[in-house]
């Protein structure tokens, strides 16, 4: 860990960023470079907050289940028979076994190393050869179970169990998302990545408007005019509207494949896309008629694994031609994603010089500058 002289230049640092965007500083290159940072983050921030662990339609039925990591931390969530959601440590009572890998459907949760048995509520209900010992009692042994809860669509987990409830741990979240009705939304596509680069800068680049001209020029730049500023909201998130030309969903060349806007939607929703970040770990985009997000899970400081889920609403993903025309969106979100991780990945290189200092945010991104000053209080006070 940190030296104490080294630990209050980085507090010294980070109260140079400031609520006030002309004068705020970037966050310190250590933020995403020093693995002692890691550390803090996931054992303060990632266990104490309403942490983003996919769309709740995911999961479709009793068994559906899916395996992921937060930190160290191996997590399964599930469909129980009730048709709740749970999610479990992915560490067996017995000796410890990660239980289930990768996604699936199952009955039962069964240990692969000496057959200890749960049911979708966690509760264990069977164990080889264990008769002999009349003490030893099934329920003292069920899966540690984590906190979750939903919103607008949205499964959030708190690891920890501290954290304020849900809804006012997201504020005004669904007030400012009310429009676009997001729990009607349908997943189509979900995928699986990783990246070399911090889980921040991850989320930072698809929430700023500055690169725009420069990392995608000929693809995405035409499709956005200045925005708007960030909305004014309470909440540990940050969001901003902006009108674009023709649709965001789609390239400049591929407006003709445009699917139906979601029917409630009106005036200026129509013709813009709206860009929100939910601290930590979550960010999506929903233009009149589609949403694409991202889930960031770090992994180590310069690598992450991205979670990316694409959602249309429920009526076009009914029409005949859906497959094709989603075709032509998933492309546009595939070739900005290839745009930016090239740069991605040079900034971290960039980042990790000892020698990498703390820039000054632009009037182009406020979203990020949010963050940076949410996430400057939370470590500040952490550390
Ligand atoms: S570690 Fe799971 S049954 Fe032994
Ligand atoms: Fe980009």
């Amino acid at each position: 860990m940190h030296q104490h002289s080294s630990l209050s230049r980085l507090n010294e640092k980070l109260s140079r960023v400031s609520q006030n965007l002309r004068k705020s500083a970037t966050l310190p290159p250590q933020c995403y470079a020093d693995e002692s940072i890691i550390e803090v983050e996931l054992a303060r921030l990632f266990d104490q907050s309403w942490i983003s662990v996919g769309r709740t339609d995911r999961w479709t039925s009793s068994g559906s289940y899916s395996t992921l990591n937060i930190g160290t931390t191996p997590i399964i969530i599930i469909r129980n028979n009730d048709n709740d959601l749970k999610a479990f440590a992915n560490s067996c009572r017995h000796r410890g076994s990660t239980l289930l890998q990768g996604d699936g459907d199952c009955k039962k949760i069964r240990c692969p190393f000496h057959c200890w048995t749960y049911d979708l509520n966690g509760k264990l209900i069977f164990t080889p050869r264990m008769e002999c010992d009349e003490n030893f009692q099934h329920s003292d042994y069920p899966l540690i179970e984590f906190r979750l809860d939903t919103s607008d669509g949205f499964l959030f987990i708190n690891m920890d169990g501290s954290a304020p409830d849900l809804t006012s741990w997201l504020g005004d979240f669904s007030k400012t998302m009310l429009p676009w009705d997001m729990r009607s939304l349908a997943s189509t596509r979900v995928r699986e990545f990783d990246v070399d680069c911090n889980w921040k800068t991850f989320i930072e680049v698809f929430n700023e408007y500055y690169h725009l001209p420069y990392v995608h020029p000929s693809s995405l730049n035409w499709l956005y005019p200045e925005p708007d500023g960030t909305d004014d909201v309470e909440g540990n998130f940050t969001s901003q509207f902006g009108e674009t030309n023709g649709n965001a969903g789609l390239l400049p060349e591929d407006q003709n494949h445009a699917l139906p806007s979601a029917p409630q939607l009106k005036g200026r929703e129509l013709n813009g896309t709206r860009y929100t970040w939910v601290y930590p770990n979550l960010t999506f985009a929903t233009a009149p008629d589609t949403m694409w997000m991202y889930e960031t899970f770090p992994i180590a400081a310069n690598k992450t694994r991205i979670i990316q889920t694409i959602c249309f609403p429920k009526q076009s993903v009914e029409a005949d031609d859906f497959e094709t025309k989603a075709q032509h969106y998933y492309n546009r979100f595939d070739e900005a994603l290839a745009e930016d991780i090239p740069f991605l990945e040079q900034q971290q290189k960039g980042l990790s010089s000892k020698y990498a200092q703390q820039g000054q945010f632009s009037v182009l991104e406020p979203s990020v500058a949010n963050f940076a000053y949410w996430y400057a209080n939370k470590v500040k006070d952490l550390i």
